[in-house]
């Protein structure tokens, strides 16, 4: 059995448990012959490495600079010749992102607005378009339980405007794009990580097509 790799993205408000889920994820399709590769965004290569010095506060950059760097590091990402999504696509692995340019349109589009972020995104040729982007939805309520439920001292409604608010971006998000033709599947994630595991494979297991 032939199979062509693909490129799958996770995405998903705090809490809801990507890291898991990527790696479950992986050791599902490798059970099923799939062999897969797990990267995240930001990278860590150098303009990744910068990005996280400006989110910790460290280098402070302006929302545009954000955007743009984000985008770059996104570029890096793609066609890094050492792990870049091609290269390690061209040698048979589907790769599993944890985030990508849904985030900045979410995030960075709640800044500058929707059309700024998707041209220095969507337009650019060295960003390649996911298979399938799998969001991992819990709601700010379920969040917060998850986040108490570990003893930290939540700022609840501090916390609860945030999650609601980055909820509806990324919501928006999926709508423009599910217009433009993307597949984006949104998957309760309140159930148990076994559950959630579950649906995911699902889901995932449909992009496969045996050549
Ligand atoms: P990280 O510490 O990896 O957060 P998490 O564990 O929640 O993924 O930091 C990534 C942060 O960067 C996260 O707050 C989301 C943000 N981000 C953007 O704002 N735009 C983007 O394009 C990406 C990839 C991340």
């Amino acid at each position: 059995m032939n199979i062509q790799p693909k490129f799958i993205v996770f995405e998903g408000i705090d809490g809801a448990g990507k890291t898991t889920q990527i790696k479950l994820l992986c050791e599902a399709l490798e059970k099923q012959g799939i062999r897969c590769s797990t990267t995240v965004e930001p990278t860590d290569l150098p303009t990744g490495k910068e990005l996280r010095r400006a989110l910790s506060g460290e280098l402070p950059k302006t929302p545009v600079e954000m955007a743009k760097l984000f985008a770059a590091d996104r570029v890096a990402h793609n066609i890094d010749p050492n792990k870049g999504i091609e290269k390690t696509l061209s040698e048979g692995y589907s790769v599993v992102s944890d985030r990508y340019y849904y985030s900045s349109l979410a995030y960075q589009g709640a800044e500058l607005g929707y059309d700024k972020v998707a041209a220095l995104n969507l337009e650019n040729p060295h960003i390649r378009r996911p298979d399938l982007c799998i969001f991992l939805d819990l709601t700010p309520e379920k969040s917060l339980e998850r986040i108490g439920s570990r003893g930290e001292q939540a700022e609840i409604y501090e916390n609860y405007d945030y999650l609601t608010r980055t909820r509806t971006m990324f919501f928006d998000v999926f709508d423009r794009l599910r217009a433009k033709g993307e597949r984006i599947a949104i998957i309760d994630a309140s159930g148990s990580v076994e559950e959630v595991a579950g649906k995911v494979i699902a889901e995932v297991l449909n992009v496969y097509q045996k050549i």
